[in-house]
């Protein structure tokens, strides 16, 4: 009896491992979207009991988090990472009572749920309009490319960093697209035409880091995760044919990173820390 269900535990412990597919990948992000829709982080699966949750770069719960909030989903979207094993949805809340866009990167082990990264920005946030995004973020195109027109994992990367890049090493050549538009808080560096451009308003002197990827080059997009000279931070981009087309940025500016805000440079340092600092930072890009 020991032997049997031993031996069907080591069988389930291989199959978990490499399961990583898009149905169940999509399935776990779906349950977010349920859990958040519900206010109740229980109906997110399969998660791991030692389940690691991140809030705006800060260790949390998902009963103290965003997900114990009912929110009404008016658009959601998922990257699936097959290579990694894990996923990047963005939500959007708009006609609820409180306005959200929101962020998360979850990262599976065997088969579950183990590591979860959430951006929440909302009101007070960089250029926070939760209408503008939703009324943005519906009009791009984020499908899926056809095979033969794919970029691969490092193409897609590759033009990601090189957006990252700029903000600190002006000599980097970015491949920007034409068009190409970026939405930020709510705001947007176009108007959905064949004139959009990105390569505007772009700030010197700011570290991009502790970058972490999600990438699904099935539809060219990859979320990256970083510290924006210390303030918790989502970029998305959408990567067409190499070049940069769609760009998304959450920007957590009330929140109060551990280390604290004001680290970059420019108008923002030297006014204390937290929110202050961080708020200063930003300012003092001329974004967007
Ligand atoms: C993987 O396999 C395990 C064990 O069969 C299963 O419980 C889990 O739901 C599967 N899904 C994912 C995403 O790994
Ligand atoms: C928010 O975005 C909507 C839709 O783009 C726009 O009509 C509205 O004026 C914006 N609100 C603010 C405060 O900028
Ligand atoms: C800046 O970017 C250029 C071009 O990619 C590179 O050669 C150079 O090493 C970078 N400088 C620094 C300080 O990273």
């Amino acid at each position: 009896m020991l032997r049997v269900s031993m031996s069907l535990l080591f069988g389930a412990a291989a199959l978990a491992a490499d399961n990583c597919t898009r149905e169940a990948l999509k399935a776990g992000a779906d349950s977010l979207i349920a859990a958040q829709a519900a206010g109740d982080p229980s109906l997110l699966k399969p998660v791991t009991e030692s389940l690691i949750y991140n809030e705006n770069q800060k260790p949390a719960t998902l009963k103290s988090g965003i997900l114990s909030q009912a929110l009404r989903i008016d658009h959601s979207r998922h990257s699936l990472d097959t290579t990694q094993c894990a996923t990047y949805t963005e939500l959007i809340s708009a006609t609820g009572p409180k306005q959200y866009v929101l962020g998360f990167q979850m990262w599976w082990t065997a088969g579950s749920i183990a590591k979860i990264d959430a951006i929440t920005t909302s009101t007070g946030d960089w250029a926070f309009n939760a209408t503008g995004t939703l009324n943005w973020a519906s009009k791009e195109n984020w499908g899926t490319i056809p095979e033969d027109k794919r970029d691969s994992r490092a193409v897609v990367q590759a033009a990601a960093d090189a957006y990252c890049d700029i903000f600190s090493n002006k000599s980097v050549v970015v491949p920007w697209g034409h068009p190409c538009a970026r939405l930020e808080g709510g705001a947007y560096t176009g108007n959905g035409g064949p004139n959009d451009k990105c390569d505007v308003g772009i700030p010197s002197g700011v570290s991009l880091t502790n970058r972490r990827y999600v990438i699904d080059e099935t539809v060219g997009a990859v979320d990256v995760m970083l510290s924006f000279a210390g303030i918790p931070d989502s970029h998305e981009f959408r990567v067409e044919n190499g070049k940069l087309r769609f760009v998304h940025t959450m920007t957590v500016m009330t929140a109060r990173s551990s280390s604290g805000g004001g680290t970059g440079t420019g108008k923002g340092t030297g006014k204390g820390k937290g929110a202050g600092g961080a708020r200063g930072v930003r300012r003092s890009l001329g974004q967007p």
